[in-house]
């Protein structure tokens, strides 16, 4: 089974509307590539409009990857809240997302995108999420990880939240014997790793100090410890926005937030996760495109051609 893994497509008709192109690119490069299951990590749209959505789902049916068993997505910090495009916004945007409840609007966009969540087995009856969605040897698990808007703890509606009541369904899950011949696979919006481990270069100045506070993770190191107990065999995420892949433990962990534009070499990007006889490949392929990529110095050889990174085996 080939797993494609993209994610922080920001999809905006409004003012983005590019980022619509290149996620059909994405899923044209993931064709090409014979991949048998797409997964999106949360902010597929940027401002959360229902117009986004529905171009998503329309490009999803029109090259086939809208059925149960050939998509699986959570959502992201945009998805729930939107977010701002001019400056003058921010204050009117900040207004907006105290009102809104995440969890009815996790449920709505839920609805939205019903085939992502037909067949799966969930644990809240409220609640779309925590969910798992078995696709031949493999167990998706979706956490929700946004987290309700805050004026201290989540000041820009940017930082992520596992709710208490979630770790315990995740231990659940994960020791479960009826699961314990797939291979699992946890899909979250927020990061894993502190902002001072990012692989962007740190400045020391304001604009480092406001960032580590609105995009991180509560209960980040809660979780870590779950993956290093519990058996768990890949995790993917997205926020922030460049691709990598790291180890919790001997967990891989994959990040996407680059697909549409790495902010570390502007290519467009996308994780493949490959699943064979029991031995899992992971791997990101990069892509050129002339139409969508920035012109930043770069060799002939990255230019007009898709190249894959290092293979990683477990
Ligand atoms: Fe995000």
């Amino acid at each position: 089974m080939k797993i494609a893994h993209i994610s922080d497509l920001h999809i905006c008709s409004e003012y983005l509307p590019q980022n619509l192109d290149k996620t059909e690119f994405l899923i044209r490069m993931a064709l090409q590539k014979n991949i048998d299951h797409l997964v999106i990590t949360g902010d597929i749209s940027h401002r959360s409009l229902p117009m986004d959505y529905h171009m998503f789902r329309e490009l999803l049916i029109k090259y086939g990857f809208y059925t149960p068993d050939k998509v699986t997505l959570v959502f992201g910090n945009h998805d729930i809240y939107g977010g701002v495009h001019l400056f003058e916004e921010i204050y009117h945007f900040l207004d907006q997302c105290k009102k809104i409840n995440p969890l009815s609007k996790v449920n709505h966009l839920g609805r939205v995108l019903a085939s992502s969540f037909a067949g799966t087995t969930r644990f809240d009856k409220n609640n779309f999420f925590p969910f798992v969605k078995i696709v031949g040897p493999v167990l998706f698990l979706g956490l929700d990880s946004t987290a309700p808007y805050s004026y201290l703890k989540n000041p820009a509606a940017s930082n992520g939240l596992i709710q208490n009541k979630d770790f315990a369904l995740l231990k659940h899950i994960l020791l479960n014997k009826d699961y314990k011949d797939y291979r699992k696979i946890i899909l979250i919006h927020h990061h894993l790793f502190s902002c001072k481990n990012s692989k962007k270069p740190c400045t020391g100045n304001i604009t480092d100090f406001i960032e580590r506070q609105i995009m991180k993770l509560h209960q980040r190191k809660k979780l870590i410890h779950y993956l290093k107990k519990y058996p768990v065999d890949f995790v993917l995420h997205g926020h922030i926005h460049y691709n990598s892949l790291y180890h919790i433990g001997k967990t891989p962990v994959f990040c996407a937030g680059g697909s549409i534009e790495d902010e570390i070499d502007q290519m467009m990007k996308l994780n493949i996760i490959n699943i064979e006889n029991g031995r899992i490949k992971a791997w990101t392929e990069s892509f050129y495109n002339e139409q969508f990529t920035k012109e930043i110095p770069r060799t002939a050889e990255h230019k007009h051609s898709t190249h894959p990174s290092k293979m990683y085996a477990y």
